[in-house]
Parts: C-alpha cells; sequence; structure tokens
C-alpha cells in the first residue's frame, strides 16, 4: 500500500517537474518573462529532487542496512553542491559566464558518467538494449566532462594555446574507436556471461579512461575563442548522457530533463553556426582565429581619433543614434554608464535605439542580459534583422566593444573568415563613432575596414572610462546653458 502511495507521488512529481521544465524553457524565450522561466525550471528540479527521496519509502531489504548513510551522502552531496553554486551565481561576473556554463555543464556529464558506471561496475543493467544505452551514456557523459574541463581551462586562460601537432585527428580517431571496441567488449562479456580476459571492473575502468582521454584529446586543438559553441556542443551532449541515464535507471524526470537539455543545446548550437555562418564541423575541425594562418587585407584610409567628450556633444545634438554593443562592453562593464548616457540623450529629444547581433559578445544573448541588469527598457532594444534597414537614416552608429559584428568584409570579402556572417550595418549610417581601447582586434582575428572609413571616428579608451567622460561632457552643456 505504501509502496503504491509512493509511487503515485513521485509519478505526479515527475510529471509536475517535466511541466515546469518545458514552461519554464518556454518562458526563458523572451527577456521579460525568462527570470520566472529560470524560478520555474528551479521549481521543477526540486520537486524532481524532492520526490526522489521519498523512494527510501520503498527499498528491499538488503539495501534498508546502507538507507541512513546513502541519505546523508545524498543531503551532504545536496548542501555542498547548492552552497558553492548559490555563492558562485551570485559573484560571478559577466565575462567570466562561459566559464561558469563550462565547468557546471562537465560536472552534468560527470554525474552523468558516474550514474552509467555505477549501472556497469554494480552490473544491473537487464537485457542487452539496457546495456548498450548504458555505454552510450557512459561515453557521451564522460566526454562532456574532459571535454568541458579542457573548454573551462582554455576560457580561463589557464591553457593560453590550441595544441596541434601532426597526427592528431588519427590519434583522437584512434582513440574513439578503441572506446567504441572495448564498449562493445563489456556488451558482449556481460550479456554472453563468457569469462573475459581480465576482470570485467577492470575493462570497465580502461572503457572510462578511453572516453575521458577522447574528450580532452578532442578539445585541446579547437581555438579558445571557439569555446562557446564547444560548450553548447558538450550541453547538448551531457542532456542526451543523462536523459539515456534516465531511460536505465527508469527515472521518468532525468529522462526528460536530459532530452529538454539535449534539444535545446543542439538548436542552440546550430543557432550559434547560423548566426557566425559556419557549420558546426568547422567550429570543430577548422583552425578559426588563427591569425598566423590568415590573409589580413590591406585596409584602405586612415584611423580617426576623436575625443569622448567631443564625439558626446555630437550624439547630443544627432537626431538618431543607434548603439551597437560588443565583447568590450561586457568586460568594462560599463552597461550602466551606457544607459546613464542614453538617458541624458533621451530626454534631450534624441531618437536613441541598441542593436543587437545574435553573436555578439561570447554568449547568445549575453548583450540582451547585460543591457537587462542595466535597466535598459526593452522597447529600445531591437535585434539585427529589425533595425539593420535604418542606419541608413541614422545620424550615428555608437559601436561600443564590438568589432567582428559590424565588420563590412563579412560582406565582401570571400577569404575572410568571416564571409557570410550576417553583420549590423553600422557603416551606413551618415557618422560613426567606435569606442575601444587600441588595435585589438576582434574574436575572429581579422581587421576591420570600417575603422578607416572616411565618415568613422574612434573614440580610444576603456568603454567605461570613455563614457563617463561623455557624460560629463553632455551635462556640463546643460550646466552652461543654465
Ligand atoms: P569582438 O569581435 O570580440 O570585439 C570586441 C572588441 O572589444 C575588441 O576589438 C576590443 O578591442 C574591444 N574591447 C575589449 N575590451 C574593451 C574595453 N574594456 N573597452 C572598450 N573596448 C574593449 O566582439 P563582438 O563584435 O561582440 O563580436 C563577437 C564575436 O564573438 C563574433 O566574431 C562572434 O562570432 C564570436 N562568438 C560569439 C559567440 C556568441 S554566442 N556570442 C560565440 C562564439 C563566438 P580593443 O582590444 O582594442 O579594446
Amino acid at each position: 500500500m505504501l509502496t503504491t502511495i509512493v509511487h503515485l507521488i513521485t509519478g505526479s512529481a515527475d510529471l509536475a517537474a517535466a511541466f515546469l521544465f518545458m514552461y519554464g524553457l518556454k518562458k526563458m524565450s523572451s527577456p521579460v518573462s525568462a527570470p520566472w522561466g529560470i524560478r520555474m525550471a528551479g521549481i521543477g528540479m526540486l520537486v524532481a529532487i524532492l520526490a526522489n527521496f521519498l523512494q527510501v519509502f520503498t527499498v528491499d531489504e538488503a539495501a534498508k542496512p546502507h538507507l541512513l548513510v546513502n541519505i546523508i551522502l545524498a543531503v551532504t552531496a545536496l548542501a555542498l553542491g547548492a552552497s558553492v553554486a548559490w555563492f558562485k551565481g551570485r559573484t560571478v561576473a559577466m565575462t567570466e559566464m562561459p566559464q561558469m556554463v563550462a565547468i557546471y555543464n562537465g560536472l552534468g556529464g560527470g554525474a552523468a558518467g558516474a550514474i552509467a558506471a555505477v549501472e556497469l561496475l554494480g552490473n544491473k543493467t537487464h537485457g542487452l538494449g539496457q546495456l548498450l544505452v548504458t555505454l552510450l551514456g557512459g561515453l557521451i557523459g564522460a566526454v562532456s566532462l574532459s571535454g568541458s574541463v579542457i573548454a573551462w581551462a582554455k576560457l580561463d586562460e589557464i591553457l593560453k594555446k590550441p595544441l596541434r601537432f601532426p597526427g592528431q585527428r588519427i590519434l583522437n580517431a584512434t582513440v574513439f574507436v578503441a572506446a567504441l571496441v572495448v564498449a562493445g567488449y563489456i556488451a558482449f562479456a556481460v550479456h554472453s556471461g563468457a569469462p573475459a580476459l581480465l576482470p570485467i571492473s577492470s575493462i570497465i575502468w580502461i572503457f572510462f579512461g578511453l572516453t575521458l582521454l577522447f574528450g580532452i584529446l578532442m578539445t585541446l586543438p579547437i581555438g579558445g575563442a571557439d569555446m562557446p559553441v564547444v560548450i553548447s556542443i558538450y550541453n547538448a551532449a551531457t542532456g542526451l548522457a543523462v536523459g539515456f541515464d534516465g531511460y536505465v535507471i527508469q527515472d521518468p524526470a532525468l529522462m526528460i530533463a536530459g532530452m529538454v537539455v539535449g534539444a535545446a543545446g543542439t538548436l542552440l548550437t546550430l543557432l550559434m553556426a547560423k548566426a557566425m555562418n559556419r557549420s558546426v564541423s568547422n567550429v570543430l575541425f577548422s583552425d578559426f582565429g588563427d591569425v598566423s594562418k590568415q590573409e589580413q587585407g590591406k585596409m584602405v584610409g586612415s584611423e580617426k581619433p576623436e575625443e569622448a567628450s567631443d564625439a558626446g556633444i555630437f550624439m547630443r545634438y544627432a537626431a538618431s543614434v543607434i548603439i551597437i554593443p560588443g565583447y568590450g562592453l561586457a568586460v568594462a562593464q560599463a552597461q550602466e554608464k551606457l544607459y546613464e548616457f542614453v538617458k541624458l540623450l533621451l530626454s534631450a529629444g534624441v531618437k536613441v535605439r541598441f542593436a543587437i547581433h545574435p553573436v555578439a559578445g561570447r554568449m547568445p544573448g549575453q548583450m540582451d542580459v547585460l543591457l537587462a541588469e542595466a535597466g535598459v527598457p526593452y522597447d529600445l532594444i531591437f535585434q539585427l534583422d529589425d533595425i539593420n534597414d535604418d542606419f541608413a537614416n541614422t545620424d550615428v552608429a555608437l559601436v561600443i566593444g564590438a568589432n567582428d559584428v559590424v565588420n563590412p568584409a563579412a560582406r565582401t570579402d570571400k577569404s575572410s573568415p568571416i564571409y557570410g556572417m550576417p553583420i549590423l550595418n553600422a557603416d551606413k549610417s551618415k557618422k560613426v563613432y567606435v569606442v575601444k581601447r587600441g588595435q585589438g582586434k576582434g574574436y575572429s582575428g581579422v581587421d576591420n575596414q570600417l575603422f578607416y572609413d572616411d565618415s568613422t571616428f574612434m573614440v580610444y579608451g576603456d568603454a567605461q572610462a570613455v563614457l563617463v567622460k561623455m557624460i560629463e561632457a553632455v551635462r556640463s552643456l546643460g550646466a552652461a546653458a543654465a
């Protein structure tokens, strides 16, 4: 009777958790409702975890002696994980987000791999189908763990250069094939019960060793700059591994959560690749961003420096300004100063809008989040397709910490690594101000003709410092008039 009640409650809780995950994900599609979406998915997670604790009432006699220890271990792990994540989540800087996502994603993959290892080492799988799914979950989870750790180290600049050497692809392929062969052998030995060459537990450890090694080898040659896409790929992989584990241990909430993450991660990867006009295989197997291999075109014209105060005053008297934020805005953490400046322009009657490129920054939606953090109203924020035609009728395009997303080479230069990527038409506006610290290249490592155009003026400096000067200049006008 008790078992039936527990199953009824956990079944309903799984259903509720699945609904909350999906509804939360739907809400995350708009910046307005995203905070609620995140809370809902979090509540779904809590419901699924609490429901799992009810399983203590249904364990069989053999498991009862370990029950207390297992509960203590689970609660300790939950408390540790939750407090570290809570602290990190509150203190992480916007520019460190990709690293944080990488490491948490890796831990998810590791957890999926660990579940598969426990099932395999404890010989708990039933039938060949379940055995194969467990092996697949273990393989994907372990690759995702070690690959994500390397991605994290690259993003954190612990590993500074991509490691490439002759014969690397052959080595990677050999390790991958070896992992598959060992997996096949485990499936054969466990399923047939035939005596194995080594104790089966040792073969299982060899399998996990090979898969972890493959994750490392596969990620090492990829340039640090491509890591956001790689993380998204590993994110999809982790989801898939978790979904497989859910099937193996017959946990519907795990299955649904895993599949939702897997599908969302796959879509995100494809969207990122499409917005950069690159294929996923180009991300994984090319040397993108390796400037030594790129032909740098000759730039026509010269860079013309402009004082921040003069640029600020010019914009104060313009009729319309479109602001293009990029990665440098996040580095400078200048979003609040930017909005302060925008408010001054708006109160002076200037029409001000923000133009967001789908891959501006280093993470999907990074610019939207930055602007939302500063309190910029959503009706001032426009996505590429909705604003690109308006640049031609705009007095000033203010490019702030952005580079690749306004590089005209993407339209014209077939040899450029960013050729074909849609860009924001800053060069079509009447005047362009570019705020950046110096001659630093963008993510792709290529020169940008926009900086040398006749109508472009460079306002050199850290975005935050430049904006402070612009604000002071516009304020001083008001003070002088009074
Ligand atoms: P980038 O092309 O990376 O250019 C950023 C510019 O900001 C640099 O030229 C840098 O020049 C400047 N900068 C850095 N720190 C600054 C500071 N403190 N103050 C002022 N300027 C600063 O950025 P973007 O235009 O946003 O383009 C994003 C790139 O990332 C694209 O190529 C995209 O494909 C790639 N990418 C994006 C994503 C996602 S999902 N967003 C994922 C993978 C790759 P200085 O050093 O001279 O200051």
